[in-house]
């Protein structure tokens, strides 16, 4: 009998670590999760994520009295990981898309951004136009499941198609002239052409939308809407963008 109530007690005490450990929706702490690499949206500085992102995430918990905690990870990963509680939000550049929002909720649109296509510095690629990209001798990096991806995927079928977890292993392997081509998202791929021997030779315009996004339902939602637009009318917006996108 002894023994049955200590693996009770047991059991009752690991469900409840368990459940301090997750993402939860009324408590203090808002889970955020990021895919950093995707600069200046978020990357690491001294191994610590930071980023407009970040920032604006932690402007958002800041309106709505939660204390913000960053979870990085793959980008693929992201959606299932709101889906199952692991996090709360994520805040990670994502385009609101018709396929996403089956499985994600996403506030409001808070950045307009469109693909290009990036190559290595010196490099004699030359396009008219970015169709031309569908060509068996071109080498294309992409991140898994995003719409640079599906932009490949779609128009370049051709290519050699060659998908990363994370943007920091596809950018090394076009110096390492492993790939030729990386096809993403044109505020990224201008701030990798400023740090790193990359230029950006092309945008295509697609014209996406970023947002926020919660599992299906979920009462974060109106809130995170809210604080968002709370947010983007105040001075700390402008500070934002001036931080990150003063070129
Ligand atoms: N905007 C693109 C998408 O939603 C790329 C986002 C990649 N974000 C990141 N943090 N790596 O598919």
């Amino acid at each position: 009998m002894k023994k049955y109530i200590v693996l009770m007690l047991l059991l009752t005490l690991t469900a409840g670590m368990l459940f301090a450990g997750g993402a939860q929706e009324d408590g203090s702490k808002l889970v955020v999760g990021t895919s950093a690499g995707f600069r200046p949206f978020e990357y690491r500085d001294k191994g610590e994520v930071v980023g407009f992102d970040i920032d604006l995430m932690k402007a958002i918990g800041e309106e709505m009295g939660r204390e913000v905690e960053v979870q990085d990870m793959d980008f693929d990963a992201l959606i299932e990981a709101v889906r199952t509680g692991t996090i709360d939000v994520i805040a990670a550049g994502m385009t609101i898309t018709d396929e996403r929002k089956e499985r994600v909720d996403f506030t409001e649109a808070y950045f307009v951004a469109d693909q290009a296509v990036l190559v290595r510095e010196g490099s004699d690629i030359s396009l008219d136009e970015a169709a031309d990209l569908n060509n068996s001798s071109y080498r294309i990096g992409v991140q898994n499941d995003t719409t640079g991806a599906f932009w490949v995927d779609e128009n370049a079928a051709d290519a050699e198609i060659k998908k990363y977890g994370k943007y920091i292993e596809c950018i090394q392997d076009l110096e390492n002239r492993n790939i030729d081509v990386i096809v993403l998202d044109k505020p990224v791929a201008e701030a990798f052409a400023q740090n790193r021997p990359a230029e950006m030779i092309m945008v295509i315009p697609t014209d996406e939308s970023y947002g926020l996004a919660v599992k299906k339902g979920s009462a974060l939602l109106d809130e995170l809407n809210a604080a968002l637009k709370k947010v983007m009318e105040s001075e700390t917006w402008d500070e934002l963008m001036s931080t990150y996108f003063s070129t």
